[in-house]
């Protein structure tokens, strides 16, 4: 959009305030961003995190790399300007789910540090939990849950992460888990912890 666009768009003011929507959902909004390489476990902790709020009456959503790129970000291939891209698209609507006051999971590789920074500019640091889920490369190949690994090495799949397209940790994450030696029992625990503590359920 043109600077001179710009000026003609006005913001609209909403009738009903995200302190409203936190009181009738008896919780407050958060984003829980899980960030690591692919086979990390990433999908498989978010879906357990989400199941056990859900239980307890939290109103949830999950956002996933692999179903959004079917969708939204279809458009989008895995250089390092459409991953940020993605990265950017999936925290803008993470912010839209937060200002619906859900408590929302989203697991994405989002391997580097800046496009990280970003989502926590868009959707705001208070409402933002992010997760490293660590787990050394040599295992997420061993793992090779959807087979990609072994494409990535037969040079049927270029670009991928960890093999010859970068993974940036987290130096500071919210929470680290590391899933080559603690269960997902344990993982979600830990989690399902920070998220009740930062989210203030009602019961
Ligand atoms: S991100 O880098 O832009 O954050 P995203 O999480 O959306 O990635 O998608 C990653 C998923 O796409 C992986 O779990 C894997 O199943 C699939 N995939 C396909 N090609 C690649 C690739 N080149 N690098 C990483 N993941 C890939």
């Amino acid at each position: 959009m043109s600077k001179s666009e710009e000026k003609h768009i006005v913001k609209a003011t909403y009738g009903i305030s995200s302190a409203s929507r936190a009181d009738q959902n008896r919780h407050l909004p958060l984003l829980i961003w899980l960030t690591g390489l692919s086979g990390s476990g990433k999908s498989t902790l978010a879906n357990g995190l989400e199941m056990q709020l859900h239980d307890k009456g939290v109103k949830t959503y999950h956002l996933d790399g692999d179903n959004l790129r079917k969708g939204i970000n279809a458009d989008l291939g895995f250089s390092m300007e459409d991953r940020s891209e993605n990265i950017r698209r999936i925290a803008e609507i993470g912010a839209l789910f937060l200002d619906a006051g859900l408590v929302v999971t989203a697991a994405f590789i989002s391997p580097l540090k800046k496009d990280r920074e970003r989502v926590r500019d868009i959707v705001g640091r208070d409402r933002l939990l992010e997760v490293f889920v660590d787990c050394p490369i040599e295992m997420c190949e061993k793992r090779d849950v959807k087979g990609l690994y072994q494409k990535a090495r037969e040079g049927l799949i270029t670009d991928f992460t960890g093999i010859d397209s970068p993974y940036e940790s987290p130096d500071n994450p919210d929470l680290h888990l590391y899933t080559d030696r603690e269960s997902i029992e344990q993982c979600v625990r830990k989690m399902v912890d920070r998220v009740l503590d930062k989210i203030k359920l009602q019961h």
